[in-house]
């Protein structure tokens, strides 16, 4: 797919069922290579950065393969503690199979999976943590290899509670000798379902979704099946699709409890939201309010990942508002691209204010990652005229097909 093509100004109708959570999926796949066995891991995304995980998996032994939207891990013969270099660099999500890597063989020889445009993004909370349960870890400038004769269980301190750096201490404490506590821990929803997966196979966690988890060390973990729960970002992405477009649409399995502030936002932009059991209804407002102040933070804040596409919608938003980024040191990249189609943005330092239009114009614009991707397609929604979004394979990353969604909520889109 070179490019996505929009014909905005066209009010969305319609409703749509949300994909599974990449966020939930990666971590869970990552944690089977714990279980010498077979899982299955139903309702998971078929995105870009699953096929990889698959790729890396596949890279020490593991076999994968789909059985309609469930993928079966098979780790029963997990021979290798390192995975190719390419593989690696093309997904950051690698880090994820640090912990259990070390878990199952107690060893890792893994290069350093970088940076990426929204930031440096160091892995030096993982390695603590990693190095509290007893790795020791030569690192050399473009690769880290650990080892440890047996994982014991600790009192984990995190700097910050990083999301992955959080995922790798419970993958690697689960079979340590001893309990483990980590504090603070990440609070996000993927954390809570990568707990539901690693309880299902016979670990003992409790406290997930708060800021203390403690990991009791079992001797050994046992084949589970799991479904995914579906994506608080791709949902809030179809919010802000609809606050950008008008209309009304209802989203089908959204993970509503977990939207809280998200939700929050809109309603103060002028949405309204009606939820039950099987999903949430959106109605955008004629036209938007302004969202005074919005800053990003770790769950239950709201959201980084959400951001870009809350920055288009306060484009056009009725007033000034200013949206900081707490998070990522480097995620305005989509203010360019925003400024090409008529927005008024200045950003500075860790915000942007926005000063907002009627509408956008629709023109060609570029993605230079994942949400500024998505958040170039919600704005050419709402946009005047014709739209052409390019850099769709970073959108592929984390939508399993954007435009079929957003056709089944009456959009004007198609990709080729
Ligand atoms: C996860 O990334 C998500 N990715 C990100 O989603 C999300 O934005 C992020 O959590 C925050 O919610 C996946 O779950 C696959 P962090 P992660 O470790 O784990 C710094 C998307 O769009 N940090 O919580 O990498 C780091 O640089 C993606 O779906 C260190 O300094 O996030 C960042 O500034 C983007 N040292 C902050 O912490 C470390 O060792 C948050 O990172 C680790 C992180």
């Amino acid at each position: 797919m070179d490019s996505i093509q929009i014909d905005g100004g066209i009010p969305l109708q319609g409703q749509v069922r949300i994909q599974g959570s990449k966020n939930a999926a990666l971590p869970v796949m990552a944690a089977t290579v714990l279980i010498n066995g077979r899982c299955l891991i139903e309702n998971c995304p078929k995105i870009t950065d699953v096929f990889q995980m698959q790729t890396l998996l596949e890279s020490i032994g593991c076999r994968t393969w789909w059985e309609g939207h469930s993928l079966r891990i098979d780790a029963t013969d997990v021979y290798d503690y390192r995975m190719p270099r390419e593989a690696v660099k093309s997904m950051r999500s690698s880090i994820s199979l640090l912990g259990p890597l070390l878990a199952r063989n107690g060893e890792v020889f893994l290069y350093q999976p970088g940076g990426c445009v929204i930031g440096e993004r160091p892995i030096d909370i993982h390695i603590h943590a990693m190095e509290c349960l007893g790795v020791d870890f030569e690192e050399e400038e473009h690769y880290i290899h650990g080892t440890a004769a047996r994982l014991t269980g600790a009192n984990i301190f995190l700097k910050f509670p990083s999301v992955g750096a959080t995922e790798n201490a419970i993958m690697a404490s689960v079979l340590a000798e001893g309990d483990t506590y980590i504090y603070p821990a990440a609070r996000e929803p993927e954390i809570v379902a990568l707990c539901d997966f690693l309880r299902r196979a016979g670990a003992i966690i409790e406290g997930d979704g708060t800021e203390l988890i403690l990991v009791k060390g079992v001797k050994t973990l046992h084949e589970a099946c799991f479904r995914i729960p579906p994506d608080r970002i791709v949902a809030g992405t179809y919010i802000t699709g609809c606050m950008l477009a008008g209309g009304s649409v209802f989203l089908g399995d959204a993970p509503v409890a977990q939207m809280a502030e998200v939700i929050k936002a809109a309603e103060s932009m002028g949405v309204t939201f009606q939820d039950n059991s099987e999903g949430i209804f959106v109605q955008a407002p004629e036209r938007l309010k302004t969202a005074g102040h919005i800053i990003t933070g770790v769950y239950p804040g709201f959201p980084t990942d959400m951001q870009s596409m809350f920055l288009a919608a306060m484009c056009v938003a009725d007033g000034k508002g200013i949206l900081t980024e707490q998070i990522f040191e480097n995620r305005f990249h989509v203010v360019d691209e925003l400024r090409r189609m008529g927005a008024r943005i200045d950003l500075r330092g860790d915000s942007a204010y926005t000063d907002g239009v009627l509408t956008l114009t629709g023109t060609d614009v570029h993605a230079e990652e994942l949400r500024g991707g998505a958040a170039l397609v919600m704005a050419g929604l709402g946009a005047t005229g014709h739209t052409v979004v390019t850099g769709c394979e970073y959108i592929c990353r984390g939508y399993e097909n954007i435009c079929r969604d957003l056709r089944e909520l009456g959009a004007r889109v198609y990709s080729i």
